[in-house]
């Protein structure tokens, strides 16, 4: 969302820089990054979503969001980022502009800049949830809108609304986060979801355990947030050396479409695979996550093991995404 009066010049892009921290609340701000959040902020948004799944659970749906309309703006391919903000924009009793089976279909295939395109949606929608390849282009969105823009994954930079839900499936399945253990397994260098997550943990107690290939290693910017914050790290190369000691093994795909060099994905690619063998070495109570899709890194063998979360987190997707339109449209 743009700030009257601080206006440039720069062909209508009011520029305000970093989206603003939500210390002042959620009604009418962008959801840009994980920077923006306290924890008495994530409490506050965590104790939506159990409110929101209630209803789901016990109604289906409400009209708390009646006559308001949310556009989906996807230039990259998603399956449960997508449809959860469309289910839960539609169990809330509004509506969506759903462009997102391919921007092929807008006129961004005719060359439409992201500014005008996100003008034009805004003249129809109340919110727009925006994904693009480029990191930092959902800041660039909301440098422009007048309307609040979420981030639904800005290439390899950020997926707060994944972050949130990730750490959300966290509390409800172990009850706590401080004094954690998290493993974070794949790709560390292109998973955005990672970037997020790993930013947003640093607001606790807890202590990391990074597994990648050396190409594949977290950059150095989330890296120092984590050394800054004073917190414990270990990086390795082997699933194996960290297994037996995390409450969290947090599995990523790697991220094919981010190599400039193919060569090296083939490299790095099916390098690590959860197996119900290696969950045998995994701590009775901890969960196993995943932002899905995979594309080998779990074996369906793994999915009827209890700590499988990653389903269950997928679900709390959608009753964060609930929690988090409704709060930006103030009726939370
Ligand atoms: C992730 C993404 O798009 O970053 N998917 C998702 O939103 N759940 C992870 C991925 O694509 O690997």
């Amino acid at each position: 969302m743009a700030t009257e009066g601080n206006a440039s010049t720069d062909n209508g892009r009011k520029k305000v820089g970093l989206a603003p921290r939500l210390d002042n609340g959620f009604y009418g701000q962008d959801i840009i990054s994980v920077s923006q959040f306290t924890r008495e902020n994530l409490e506050y948004i965590f104790g939506i979503a159990e409110e929101m799944r209630a209803i789901v659970k016990r109604v289906g749906s409400t009209d708390l969001l009646k006559g308001t309309v949310l556009a989906c703006l996807f230039y990259e391919p998603s399956t449960r980022t997508s449809s959860s903000f469309i289910a839960a924009m539609s169990r809330l009793g509004g509506t969506v502009i759903p462009i997102t089976q391919g921007v092929q279909f807008s006129s961004v295939s005719k060359g439409e800049s992201l500014p005008d395109t996100i003008r034009t949606l805004e003249s129809y929608a109340d919110v727009m949830v925006i994904r693009h390849p480029e990191m930092g282009s959902a800041q660039i969105a909301a440098d422009y809108a007048r309307k609040p823009i979420i981030n639904g994954g800005d290439g390899v930079g950020e997926h707060p609304t994944q972050a949130l839900l990730d750490l959300f499936t966290i509390k409800e399945e172990l009850g706590r986060v401080d004094g954690l253990d998290i493993g974070m397994v794949g790709d560390l260098r292109y998973g955005r979801t990672v970037h997020s997550l790993a930013r947003l943990l640093c607001l606790y107690d807890i202590r990391f355990n990074f597994v990648s290939p050396e190409i594949l290693r977290l950059p150095l910017d989330v890296m120092n947030g984590i050394r800054k914050r004073g917190l414990p790290v270990t990086e390795t190369y082997d699933v194996a050396d960290i297994i037996s000691d995390v409450d969290v093994l947090y599995v990523t795909r790697v991220q094919k479409e981010r190599f400039a060099d193919l060569a090296q994905y083939e490299e790095v690619r099916g390098l690590y695979v959860i197996t119900p063998e290696l969950m045998g070495q995994a701590k009775e109570k901890m969960i196993v996550m995943h932002p899905l899709p995979r594309v080998g890194e779990i074996s369906y063998g793994v999915d009827s093991d209890p700590r499988a979360a990653y389903f269950r987190q997928m679900e709390n997707g959608m009753y964060i995404r609930m929690a988090l339109l409704a709060a930006v449209l103030g009726k939370a």
